[in-house]
C-alpha cells in the first residue's frame, strides 16, 4: 500500500512505541491520528508540523466500544477516512497468579484485546467497503511464550494473535490486511518501571543482549501497512528472544 497521503489512526500514540509509529508514518507521508486517554498536547502536535502532514487529535478510552466509535468518527470527520488503524494501546497490572484478582485480570483485557475489537469493529466495515486497508495489532513475546506475573497480559497479548488471524481470514478478500507485532522489551515507560535486577535477568534472555527501541517497532509497523501481500502474520521484534530452533 502506498503510505503517503493514507490516513492512519494510532491508539495510544501519546508516547513510546505508538508516538514512534505516529512520527514514522508522518516521515512516509501519511496523515495521522493521536490518541491516548489523556488530552492531546499542543506541543505534541506540533512535532508533527515539519512533515507537511495532516494531524489530529482524539482523546478517549478504546476500551468503552461507544468511545472508540465516537474518536473513529472524529477521525473521519477530521480527515476523510481511516486507511490504516493501528491497535497500539495497552497497559500491564502485573501480579502472581495467586495474587491477582479477577478486578486485575479484566482490567488488562479490557484495554488490550477489548480495546482492541472495539476500534477494529469501528474501522472495518468502512475498510472492506473501500476494498482497502490495513490493521496492525500490537501483541508481545509474552503473548508467545507467557511470563512470570503477567497471566492477565499474557492472555491478551495471546488473544489478540487469534484475533489478528480470524479477522485477517474474514478480511482477506477485500483487500483488508490485518498483521500483528510482537515486541521482546523496547525501551518505553513501560519498561522503566521495571525494577533493575529483572532488567538484568530480562537481558540475559536475549540474544542479542540489548533491549529493543520505539524506532524499530515502528519500522516493523511501517513494513506492514505497506507490503500488500502479507497477512494475518505475527513479526516478532526480540533481538532473537522467540527464535526457534
Ligand atoms: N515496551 C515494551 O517493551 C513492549 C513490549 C511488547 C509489547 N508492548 C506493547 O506495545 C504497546 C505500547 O507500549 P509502550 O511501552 O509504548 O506503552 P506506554 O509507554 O505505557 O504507552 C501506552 C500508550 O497507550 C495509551 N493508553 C493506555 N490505555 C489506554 C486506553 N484505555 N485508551 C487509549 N489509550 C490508552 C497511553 O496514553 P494515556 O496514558 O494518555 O491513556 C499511551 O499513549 C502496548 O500495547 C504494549 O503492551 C510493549
Amino acid at each position: 500500500m502506498e503510505i503517503k497521503n493514507k490516513n492512519v489512526f494510532i491508539t495510544g500514540s501519546t508516547r513510546g512505541i505508538g508516538l514512534a509509529i505516529a512520527h514514522k508514518f508522518a516521515q512516509a507521508g501519511a496523515n495521522v491520528v493521536l490518541n491516548g486517554r489523556s488530552e492531546i498536547s499542543e506541543e505534541l502536535m506540533a512535532e508533527f508540523k515539519d512533515y507537511g502532514v495532516a494531524v489530529a487529535a482524539v482523546s478517549g478510552d478504546v476500551s468503552h466500544f461507544d468511545d472508540a466509535k465516537r474518536m473513529v468518527d472524529e477521525a473521519v470527520e477530521a480527515l476523510g477516512s481511516v486507511d490504516i488503524l493501528v491497535n497500539n494501546a495497552g497497559i500491564t497490572n502485573d501480579k502472581l497468579m495467586l495474587k491477582m484478582t479477577e478486578e486485575d485480570f479484566e482490567k488488562v483485557l479490557k484495554v488490550n484485546l477489548t480495546g482492541s475489537f472495539n476500534m477494529t469493529k469501528s474501522v472495518l466495515k468502512a475498510m472492506t467497503k473501500a476494498r482497502q486497508g490495513a490493521i496492525i495489532n500490537m501483541s508481545s513475546v509474552v503473548g508467545l511464550a507467557g511470563n512470570v506475573g503477567q497471566a492477565n497480559y499474557a492472555a491478551s497479548k495471546a488473544g489478540l494473535i487469534g484475533f489478528t488471524k480470524s479477522v485477517a481470514r474474514e478480511a482477506a478478500a477485500r483487500n483488508v490486511r490485518v498483521n500483528a507485532i510482537a515486541p521482546g522489551f523496547i525501551e518505553s515507560d513501560m519498561t522503566d518501571r521495571i525494577p533493575d535486577k529483572m532488567k538484568d535477568t530480562m537481558l540475559n534472555q536475549i540474544p542479542m543482549k540489548r533491549f529493543g527501541t520505539t524506532d524499530n517497532v515502528a519500522e516493523v509497523a511501517l513494513f506492514l501497512a505497506q507490503q500488500d501481500y502479507l497477512t494475518g502474520q505475527v513479526i516478532a521484534i526480540d533481538g532473537g528472544m522467540t527464535m526457534q530452533s
